[in-house]
């Protein structure tokens, strides 16, 4: 049976910012953080596309034009979140590229351009945010299945999960004091935008697809929905004591 209209969100008064959340996975999570009552800011490159999802999450969403790859970024969406609405309770490290390439091709660019947005952003947003989180905050990183399995061409993408993971774990209890949760979910295959992003042939990407889905114990992917559905359980008060673990949302993948 779902909610009572009048009974108050999951989320209620509460403070979410995601990073990432024009698109995909950190779009329906916001999405599903406004239905709940939060108050939600949200972070991207592309304007057009962060102004069209801030009118779709409504409840007084709002957005902050970053580049996650600039590392001063990370202060001006903390900042501006803080701003306008003095603290920030759910801190969701969503923002990521994917782009894979086997080892014998990568080249220096490669590499710091997927560890300066997923990792490093992520790293220094947290720093920045740390004196705005109250007590009983909580931290969620979107690794992926990728850094517990060998993926072929997913070498410097995986290590960037990887060390995301690793963040989680330390942070739980470097942040005890503060009584912090910070926690991990690792999707699987999740249809989202990002799969249009890869920089790969879309023969390519079709057959790639095909096998991950082929490999998953459900037998398909999974949706953004389903992924902010889990996002959601950390993030509520229904995870209270969940922390510094990584919860695979993948249809089974990793447990294979
Ligand atoms: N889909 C999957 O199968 C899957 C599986 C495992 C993990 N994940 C992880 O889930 C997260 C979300 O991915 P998604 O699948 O939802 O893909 P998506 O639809 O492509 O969303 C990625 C989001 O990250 C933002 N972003 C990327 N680079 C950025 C940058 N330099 N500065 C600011 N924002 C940036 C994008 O904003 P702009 O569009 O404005 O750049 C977008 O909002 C990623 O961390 C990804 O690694 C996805």
């Amino acid at each position: 049976m779902g909610k009572l209209d009048n009974q108050p969100g999951r989320l209620a008064g509460k403070v979410a910012l995601i990073t990432g959340g024009n698109s995909g996975i950190g779009l329906a999570t916001a999405k599903l953080f406004a239905k709940e009552g939060a108050k939600v800011v949200i972070s991207g490159r592309r304007e057009d596309a962060l102004k069209d999802a801030v009118a779709q999450i409504g409840n007084g969403a709002d957005y902050v034009l970053a580049d996650a790859a600039i590392v001063s970024s990370a202060k001006k969406v903390v900042d501006a979140t803080v701003a306008k609405h003095g603290r920030i309770d759910i801190l969701f490290l969503n923002a990521g590229v994917a782009y894979f390439l086997p080892i014998d091709a990568i080249d220096e660019d490669h590499f710091d351009t997927q560890f300066n947005i997923n990792v490093k952003n992520p790293f220094f947003t947290v720093k920045e945010a740390l004196p705005h989180l109250p007590e009983g905050a909580v931290i969620i990183s979107n690794t992926s299945v990728v850094g517990q399995k060998g993926f072929d061409g997913t070498g410097v993408y995986s290590a960037t999960k990887a060390a995301l993971r690793s963040l989680t774990r330390v942070l739980a209890s470097e942040l005890k004091a503060k009584k912090i949760r910070t926690v991990s979910v690792a999707p699987g295959p999740i249809e989202t935008p990002i799969y249009g992003k890869l920089g790969m042939p879309e023969e390519a990407v079709q057959e790639m697809g095909a096998g991950f889905a082929s490999q998953v114990p459900l037998g398909r992917f999974g949706s953004a929905d389903e992924l902010a559905n889990a996002v959601l359980f950390l993030a509520s008060n229904d995870g209270s004591f969940v922390n510094g673990v990584e919860l695979e949302v993948d249809g089974g993948l990793s447990q294979v």
